[in-house]
């Protein structure tokens, strides 16, 4: 086995302490879980395991910690770099998508014998450092990626790459991808002239010429904030992201026990939106407590050394 610190991390968790601190500090008690039921933590997207080795570090010693992830390559890299904690037997890790949390959590029930109380479950959504670097799956526009198929599937079971909506999609269509989930506003131009190129857009140079040809004029601003909006764009529609993010947010609020907490971490408005939403809603209904009654963004001294964490923002909900 290889020793923890030769294995390179390439993504740095954002707001670490934070997102762990309001998780933990939920008015709910583990020591108020039964006899008959094992405190759990649930961390929904486990990337490179940041915040799961926080929370296994902090939470008490008789919880247990799930990690989900829907990206095998997360799950295999956390085994490699974290086994002699995986060997303590108090973190379980999973590789599904967080919409279907409630079956995993009652699958996992089943397989270790136990019953659950589920305490807090934290979300921080979107792509991993390590993901943008994959040799294979075109999610990055950076020129050195030019030779990489347009794939952009975090779960490689899933059957419908970037190329085949490009391929398979109409220009109306392809349109209101970009346009919604990029809020992009030269989105027809865009399926326009990806519909016109002749021998179909199937690699990240193919999409980053489609740009360059729609854009009115390429200056290297303007050409990097499309690049990063259709490629968001894409990614969301192919990875279903915003429909599993409303399903997961509905049954991670139910799994949660009295006063355990939900933590969510968005990087864009589309996410944000749905979060803020569902709080509110629970909140109307009289099912929930805002812990951030304000977005909490991570400070300037975190931004300066982390760039990805400029857009973040974390909301926090307890159960009530
Ligand atoms: C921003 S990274 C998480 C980083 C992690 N907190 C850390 O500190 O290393 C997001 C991770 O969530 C995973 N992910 C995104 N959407 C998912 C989904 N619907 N189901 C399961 N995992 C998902 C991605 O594959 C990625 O590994």
């Amino acid at each position: 086995m290889e020793d923890r610190s030769s294995l390179k991390k390439y993504h740095t968790t954002v707001m670490l302490e934070e997102a762990v601190e309001y998780l933990l500090a939920g008015s709910r008690s583990p020591a108020e879980s039964s006899e008959s039921s094992t405190p759990l933590y649930i961390d929904a997207t486990l990337g490179e395991g940041g915040h799961s080795e926080m929370l296994l570090n902090r939470m008490p010693t008789k919880c247990r910690l799930l990690s989900i992830d829907q990206d095998i390559e997360a799950i295999n890299f956390v085994k490699r770099k974290y086994h002699d904690l995986l060997d303590e037997g108090r973190w379980i890790l999973v590789n599904e998508n967080f919409a279907k949390i409630d079956q995993i959590v009652r699958h996992v029930e089943e397989e270790e014998q136990m019953r659950f109380t589920v305490h807090g479950v934290l979300f921080d959504l979107g792509m991993s450092s390590r993901q943008l670097d994959y040799e294979n799956r075109g999610f990055s526009y950076k020129e050195s990626n030019s030779d990489q198929p347009l794939d952009m599937r975090m779960d490689t079971r899933l059957g419908v790459k970037a190329s085949d909506l490009l391929a398979v999609l109409d220009v109306k269509q392809l349109a209101s991808i970009i346009r919604e989930y990029g809020e992009e506003r030269y989105a027809s131009k865009i399926a326009r002239t990806i519909k016109e190129y002749k021998a179909g857009v199937q690699t990240v140079r193919d999409l980053n010429e489609v740009i360059r040809k729609a854009i009115p004029v390429a200056s290297p601003a303007l050409l990097t904030k499309t690049q990063s909006r259709v490629y968001q764009a894409l990614r969301i529609a192919v990875n279903s992201e915003l429909d599993s993010l409303s399903q997961a947010l509905t049954s991670a609020y139910e799994l949660l026990a009295y006063r355990g907490r939900l933590a969510v971490i968005s990087f864009h408005s589309l996410e944000d939106r749905i979060v803020k939403k569902f709080f509110n809603e629970q909140v109307g209904e009289g099912h929930g407590v805002l812990i951030t009654d304000e977005v909490i963004k991570p400070d300037e001294k975190e931004v300066s050394k982390n760039q990805r964490a400029r857009s973040a923002k974390l909301r926090v909900i307890e159960k009530s």
